[in-house]
């Protein structure tokens, strides 16, 4: 313990099926947990409800897909479980995120049967946002695959601070003039902000790749922080409770940490956990936001010790 109260974390805890830990600084949780598990979903919110769910579930496609593809009718019905349990959580007025694929070779599957089975659930699709996210070259032979798609539900009537939609894009267009109360007025007078708004196509955020601080070398569906950063900014306030149920690399956390919310997250491979616990602790200690282009994970399994993980002592070691 610090002399201020603060706990100082010199080990990054390990995880095995049914651990939760507790970031004694910020608050946040991290279990290793099975989201299709309505028990383990509760135990990990011990009756707290989230304003926020940001879910990145495996897409059923095999691109990078460390999961294999499921029959279409086992995948849904696995998604059918984990929807329920996340719906559940959530508090009376708050917002559903949800990433999911396409897989061109298979009839498309499973984002139209996915949006079809939330048509029976108690939220209300809200917007249907697609982020340019290049993996990959392409082939010569057909348009190259960049998008991915990002579902907005909502339950009741949540918040949403439109000032976190606005990108680093200068606005061009000047000279579209309007009345207002008696004088004529420019496009520029009328304005918000000098920039523009992202709209539900988010064109002007970078992929993960290995030269960015933030990547997480062997986290084969890293999300960037960026849009992390757009949702949790622009769906809860500060120190609001958001969950992650997908964990992976930590993005939600992370940007959870540096947003002054509390993120409860998990994930069913205690690898992961070990990856977003590190990562945080990794943050606080360097200010670094991922380990760039060191190798972290091979397959699924962690190729460095925890002294490497939390990068070089600081002077804070020395109190
Ligand atoms: C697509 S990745 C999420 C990527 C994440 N948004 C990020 O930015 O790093 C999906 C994650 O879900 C985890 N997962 C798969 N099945 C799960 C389950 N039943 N419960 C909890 N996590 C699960 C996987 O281990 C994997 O790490």
């Amino acid at each position: 313990m610090l002399k201020d109260g603060k706990i100082k974390i010199k080990t990054i805890p390990s995880f095995e099926y049914g651990v939760i830990w507790e970031d004694p600084i910020s608050g946040h949780r991290v279990g290793c947990l099975d989201v299709s598990k309505k028990e383990d979903v509760k135990k990990l919110m011990q009756n707290e409800k989230a304003i926020l769910a940001v879910q990145d579930p495996p897409y059923n496609v095999d691109i990078n897909d460390e999961f294999g593809n499921l029959p279409l009718d086992q995948y849904m019905n696995w998604s059918n479980k984990w929807v329920d349990n996340t719906i559940n959580i959530l508090d009376k007025n708050s917002s559903l995120y949800i990433w999911l694929g396409a897989d061109i070779k298979k009839g498309l599957q499973p984002l139209p049967d996915f949006i079809i089975m939330m048509r029976n659930k108690p939220v209300s699709i809200r917007n249907f946002i697609t982020m340019r996210n290049q993996r990959g070259y392409g082939t010569q032979k057909n348009w190259m695959a960049i998008r991915q798609e990002l579902l907005y539900y909502i339950k009741g009537e949540p918040i949403f601070n439109v000032q976190a939609e606005y990108t680093d894009i200068p606005k061009k267009t000047k000279g579209y003039y309007k009345e207002v109360n008696g004088k004529i007025t420019e496009n520029f007078e009328r304005s918000k902000s000098l920039t523009i708004r992202a709209g539900n196509v988010w064109h002007d955020i970078q992929q993960v790749f290995y030269l960015m601080h933030e990547n997480i070398e062997g986290c084969f569906a890293q999300k960037p922080l960026k849009s992390a950063k757009r949702i949790i900014e622009a769906s809860s306030n500060k120190g609001d409770v958001i969950v992650d149920f997908f964990g992976h690399s930590g993005s939600s956390l992370l940007q959870a940490e540096l947003s002054k919310r509390k993120c409860y997250t998990m994930d069913i491979d205690p690898n992961y956990c070990k990856i977003m616990a590190a990562r945080l602790l990794h943050f606080r200690r360097s200010g670094e936001k991922g380990w760039g282009r060191n190798k972290i994970l091979k397959d699924g399994k962690i190729l460095v010790n925890d002294e490497q993980l939390l990068g070089a002592p600081t002077l804070l070691d020395l109190i």
